[in-house]
């Protein structure tokens, strides 16, 4: 395999905010590279850079061998990028916006008259051609926006959180459109703080947090952590004095925490531990008010995959959708 994206110690700074602290990766040729990371890790200011919106103030990165800065125009032309704010104008239909992205990437009218309709087809968006973009749901918006990143036929596909805020049918859509598009040879780089997606989605995933990247691993070992660090939310009508008098009665848990008059506790076994609790409430007398399974906080899977404790982390999002 080639590379299709190298990045070699690249930095970014926001006035005083380092917003990227030296970062470097290589995305090979064929893969669906995640980036994951909670709010504020740097995955937009990667994404710009690379797609030569922004220009760092250190390192470099080559995009099928072609230098993002130096060789601007030739590393664009390979890439589709889909930002995180749309760029869909609300003011023109399906069909001008995916024609208007044609003449941006100098595709001639009649292959993008073609490839149009072809868009509109997978994407299910044919009966909203001429429909003005403001009047279609933002799910359609999304996969309008991803289109028009397809109309020059790129082979390297930038997504920013494509399924942030969209509904969950549109969510399998845009997955599956992936999942294709990736099986003809394009190469992804999809930014997700969703730790579920990474992992169902992605060949190789990067854990960015803060500007640094501090884990690149596969799927299956994120999906493994997140397996061991499983939480159960509960609240009894007496909460326990101490979190570790009822760890006694709950072999499964491997940690509890409270959270108010919540108990957040660890595990690798739910459904056992489900019957810990309700084995604990019988004995104690203590009465179960609320019952949880909110899956893995980021944090703990974080750890469980570094051994780092990271000083502070924004809260992620492990919705159970996939
Ligand atoms: N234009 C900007 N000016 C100042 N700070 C910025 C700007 N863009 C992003 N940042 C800051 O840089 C950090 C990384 O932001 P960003 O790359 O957008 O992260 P992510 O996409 O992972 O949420 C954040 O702390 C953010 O507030
Ligand atoms: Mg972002």
């Amino acid at each position: 395999m080639s590379a299709a994206i190298t990045v070699n110690n690249l930095s970014k700074k926001y006035g005083t905010l380092e917003a990227l602290k030296g970062i470097s990766f290589e995305v090979q040729s064929g893969e669906i590279f995640g980036f994951l990371g909670p709010n504020g890790a740097g995955k937009t200011t990667t994404v710009n850079i690379l797609t030569g919106i922004l220009r760092p103030n250190g390192g470099s990165a080559t995009i099928l061998g072609h230098d993002v800065t130096k060789d601007s125009y030739q590393a664009k032309e390979r890439i589709g990028v889909v930002h995180e704010v749309s760029n869909v104008y609300p003011e023109y239909s399906a069909y001008n916006n995916l024609m208007f992205s044609a003449v941006l990437y100098s595709v001639p009218r009649k292959i993008a008259r073609e490839r149009v309709d072809y868009l509109l087809d997978i994407f299910f968006l044919r009966d909203k051609k001429y429909a003005k973009a403001r009047k279609i749901s933002q799910g359609m918006k999304r996969k309008l926006a991803i289109a028009m990143a397809l109309i020059h036929q790129p082979q390297v596909l930038f997504l920013d959180e494509p399924t942030t805020g969209v509904d969950i049918a549109t969510v399998f859509t845009i997955r599956e459109i992936i999942k294709e598009l990736n099986s003809r040879g394009v190469t992804i780089f999809l930014t997700t703080h969703n730790i579920n997606e990474a992992s169902i989605i992605c060949h190789r995933v990067a854990i960015i947090n803060k500007g640094e990247i501090i884990a690149i691993d596969t799927p299956e070992n994120l999906r493994k952590a997140a397996k061991r660090v499983q939480s159960v939310e509960v609240e009894f009508d007496v909460p326990p004095a101490k979190e570790a008098e009822i760890l006694e009665y709950l072999p499964s848990a491997s940690k509890a925490s409270k959270r108010g008059d919540k108990l957040i506790l660890t595990t690798d076994d739910p459904h056992r531990l489900m019957e810990e609790i309700l084995e604990y409430s019988r004995k104690t007398g203590c009465v179960i008010t609320h019952f949880n399974t909110p899956g893995p906080s980021f944090e703990d899977v974080f750890i469980e995959l570094t051994g780092i404790k990271p000083k502070s982390l924004s809260a992620m999002d492990v919705s159970r959708d996939g």
